[in-house]
């Protein structure tokens, strides 16, 4: 494991992971004041500038909860880009982003070549998002500090291997830092999580049915009654495969069974900016198979805490049965 020398120690090794339309100012906030990075995609600021008033309300609102309590564990920010020939505002993103000093750059789809000097240059640290060793290397060769591993499961455009196979392949290769996903929900999946050999944990689902988040009632409300069979895995609607909820999209007036292939441009990368394509994230929910966790809609601190406190006795109880049989062994 090699944790990133620039970010600061955590507790609870754990990002909330960015969501399109869902990750709001007041979920990130509250994420960083409870000690868990908080990472938003830069287009969810619409329009562009609004980015900036983003950044200047979240960096404020840490610092004045710094000043207010100082000693408290608060973790660092996190901006996702997307990297494509398509996302028209990347060049401005990354200007703000220069501007606040953004701590930490996730950035997906295409390898980040061209971001990471430029990161690096404000100190900030690149992670990108991948679903298979492939593009790991590719980002790996662009500069990048360290690799999220988008494992079967997760929530939005997910892969499909499994975590245990795709960290023991990445780290073959990869000494540096590593960051897993897909159906983390609990204090003990970021436990789990870290005995894979991972460094820290991205959970976006577990999220969704907090306070904070930008999302309906009845979403949140899904998420909350819904189980791991209830995700339907799809390329339908953005051409990428992703997870949904069976639910929102038997409501959309289709057969989750029976979707095909179909590519729209509805949701793309290029549309991802316009209120049509926030439409229709807004109708076809995404959401990964960690919903089974998930029973209540909370504010965000208070699933922290939970989190914070699964992940504390799960470490417990491994060393205690660790430690069981040396003693045992000991007596003989
Ligand atoms: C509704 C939704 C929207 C998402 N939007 C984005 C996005 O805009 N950019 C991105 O890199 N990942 C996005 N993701 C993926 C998450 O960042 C993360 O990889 C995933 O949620 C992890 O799996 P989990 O949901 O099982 O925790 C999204 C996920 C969900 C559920």
């Amino acid at each position: 494991m090699a944790w990133p020398e620039k970010l600061p120690p955590m507790s609870l090794p754990l990002i909330g992971a960015p969501m399109f339309v869902i990750s709001s100012p007041g979920l990130v906030i509250a994420q960083c004041i409870n000690g868990v990075i908080g990472a938003f995609p830069a287009l969810n600021a619409r329009p562009q500038p609004v980015l900036g008033e983003w950044l200047a309300t979240i960096t404020a609102a840490l610092e004045t909860f710094r000043q207010r309590h100082p000693g408290a564990e608060i973790a660092p920010i996190a901006v996702n880009q997307i990297i494509h020939a398509s996302n028209d505002r990347l060049a401005r993103d990354l200007d703000l982003c220069e501007r606040f000093k953004v701590p930490v750059i996730i950035t997906s789809l295409s390898a980040p070549d061209k971001v990471v000097s430029r990161v690096h240059a404000w100190g900030g640290i690149v992670f990108h998002d991948v679903i298979n060793p492939r593009h790991a290397k590719k980002a790996i060769d662009a500069g990048a500090d360290g690799v999220i591993l988008v494992c079967a499961g997760g929530g939005g455009h997910a892969g499909t291997l499994s975590p245990f196979a795709l960290v023991e392949e990445v780290r073959k290769f990869w000494p540096g830092a590593i960051v897993l996903a897909g159906a983390i929900a609990t204090g003990r999946g970021v436990l789990a999580a870290r005995a894979m050999g991972a460094d820290l944990a991205y959970a976006g689902t577990r999220f969704i049915a907090t306070q904070e988040a930008n999302a309906s009632l009845a979403y949140k409300e899904a998420i909350v009654a819904g189980s791991a069979n209830d995700i339907v895995y799809s390329a339908y609607f953005t051409g990428v495969p992703g997870n949904y909820l069976r639910h929102s999209i038997i409501a959309a007036g289709l057969d989750p069974d029976s979707l095909g292939p179909r590519e729209t441009q509805a949701m793309d990368f290029a549309a991802r900016k316009s209120a049509q394509a926030a439409k229709a994230w807004r109708d076809i929910w995404g959401a990964g198979q960690g919903v089974g966790s998930v029973s209540a809609i909370l504010p965000a601190a208070e699933v922290i805490k939970q989190m914070r406190a699964e992940y504390e006795s799960a470490r417990q109880e491994l060393c205690e049965a660790a430690a069981a049989p040396a003693l045992l062994a000991g007596l003989q």
